[in-house]
């Protein structure tokens, strides 16, 4: 059963302005019974911020970052406190897309959305996260690959294919200067400089159980769904830019070099509810200037350059945003010029996911040993931050649990007992040798 929800989306449409891409997710948070809370995050790029903002509707969209001249990311966030079991299609179309070679004039962009209850998991699917730059750019002699993040909440198998189909895609012709494998990762091999120029990219990415799973409708109609069965459909959509050749293709020469504190690609952070996270990044090229960090990400999240390819990006997730409970991709880039030409690194993308405090607390752990008296006396401080969605009061167990296991893992032996008291410390008990 399927219930087709629409939303069409007007623009004006003129010369070299032009949509440049975007991504929908959607996550489900908090189920109470039959209902739930559930977000849906729609970020659009378009080649200017003025036009984006009133395109879509005045003052609902926020931006998230732009590329001076080229590109404006927005964000609109739609949530709900009330959905029940059911599973539709949500987008629009009537979007024009900036000028590109594969012939793409017409856009569309829309998610598929599974709400009706898993039996693996007891709740809604939620969608894989991932994201993108409206723009990503390689210069025509060099090759490049560019591996989407494919970040699942529930742990589902996740693959990419080409947009086809009413929902997908108008005029669906795929980038011929790039090839996509299922596992979300396109490559693009060094072409003639007769193939340079802009490409319109419509991927799609989608979740499949593990198993064969049950699908609970709010009607009560259940459907069993296989491996092969996608839930989630959500589009990948942006500007793939071949640019002319550049002089080499080393990365830290022309094309920027990502350096260390850079998060590797696919890294996963865990925050809390009101904690800031900053991402440091820096960056290298010999032969260019580095000019600017792209991103895409939490629209409130705020980059600085401390110069020399020096940059963060900080972001405090709150509640008023509805940004708890939830897994938040971002992505980004670093951009150099050398003679009026444009560099792009490539492209990475790390994993936020925002926990609602319940426990937050860095425990100083004065470990205790108890009888018999060990033979030397072990005092142990261990500082170790503990993040949980679970409450103090009602998940006692599971929490002493876990920070057993944790320590455990860190070397003290398996018959520990660990108590966590009232006062928020742990003890923690050697039981007694034979
Ligand atoms: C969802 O399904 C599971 C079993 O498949 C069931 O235990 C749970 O109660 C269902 N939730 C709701 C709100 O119907
Ligand atoms: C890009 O991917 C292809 C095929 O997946 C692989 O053969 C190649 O080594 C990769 N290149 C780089 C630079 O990672
Ligand atoms: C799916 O539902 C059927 C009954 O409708 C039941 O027999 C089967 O065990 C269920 N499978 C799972 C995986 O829950
Ligand atoms: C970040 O940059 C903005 C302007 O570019 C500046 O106002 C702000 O103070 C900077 N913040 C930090 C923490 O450096
Ligand atoms: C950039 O960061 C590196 C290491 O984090 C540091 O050594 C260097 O001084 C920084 N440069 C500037 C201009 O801040
Ligand atoms: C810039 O262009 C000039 C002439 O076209 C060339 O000699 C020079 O090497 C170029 N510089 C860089 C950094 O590419």
């Amino acid at each position: 059963m399927l219930l087709f929800v629409l939303l069409v989306m007007m623009m004006v449409s003129w010369t070299e302005a032009g949509y440049t891409g975007g991504v929908i997710t959607h996550t489900t948070k908090v189920v109470q019974g039959n209902i739930f809370t559930s977000v849906h995050r729609y970020k659009f790029g378009y080649s200017s911020c003025g036009e984006l903002e009133t395109w879509f509707c005045s003052g609902c969209t926020k931006k998230i970052d732009e590329s001076s001249g080229e590109w404006c990311l927005r964000e609109y966030t739609e949530w709900s406190g009330s959905r029940i079991f059911y599973n539709y299609y949500h987008g629009g179309w009537g979007l024009t897309w900036i000028n590109n070679r594969n012939g793409v004039s017409s856009g569309r962009i829309a998610i598929f959305v599974e709400e009706r209850n898993r039996s693996d998991i007891n709740r809604p699917n939620s969608s894989p996260q991932t994201d993108i730059l409206p723009v990503v750019r390689v210069p025509s002699n060099c090759q490049r690959n560019i591996s989407l993040l494919t970040f699942d909440p529930d742990g589902d198998h996740v693959q990419c294919r080409h947009g086809s189909g009413y929902y997908e895609c108008s005029t669906c012709t795929p980038p011929s200067v790039l090839s996509l494998s299922s596992s979300c990762s396109l490559s693009f091999s060094p072409t003639s400089s007769s193939d340079e120029g802009s490409y319109a990219v419509q991927l799609v990415m989608e979740d499949f159980p593990r198993q064969t799973i049950n699908l609970t409708h709010d009607d009560g109609s259940i459907v069993s769904i296989s491996t092969s069965s996608s839930m989630s459909i959500i589009p990948v959509q942006f500007l793939f830019k071949v640019d002319p050749a550049a002089p080499s293709c080393t990365a830290g020469e022309y094309l920027p070099r990502f350096l260390p504190p850079t998060p590797e690609h696919g890294a996963q952070f865990f925050i809390d509810i009101n904690e800031m996270i900053e991402i440091n990044i820096r960056a290298e090229a010999t032969q260019s200037v580095i000019t600017e960090l792209l991103f895409s990400g939490p629209f409130n999240m705020v980059k600085n350059s401390s110069g020399s390819g020096n940059f963060t990006l900080r972001w405090t997730p709150s509640v008023s945003q509805h940004d708890d409970k939830e897994s938040h991709p971002i992505c980004f880039a670093v951009q150099a010029t050398a003679n009026s030409s444009i560099y792009q690194s490539e492209l990475r993308c790390v994993i936020v996911t925002v926990s609602n405090t319940v426990t937050s607390t860095t425990v100083a752990l004065p470990l205790t040993t108890t009888s018999p008296p060990p033979k030397t006396s072990r005092l142990t401080v261990l500082k170790m931050k503990i993040s949980t969605t679970l409450s103090l009061k009602e998940n006692k167990d599971e929490i002493e649990k876990a920070i057993k296991d944790e320590l455990i893992r860190r070397g003290l032996p398996p018959d520990i007992k660990v108590r966590l008291l009232s006062d928020g410390s742990v003890q923690v008990k050697e039981t007694a040798a034979p």
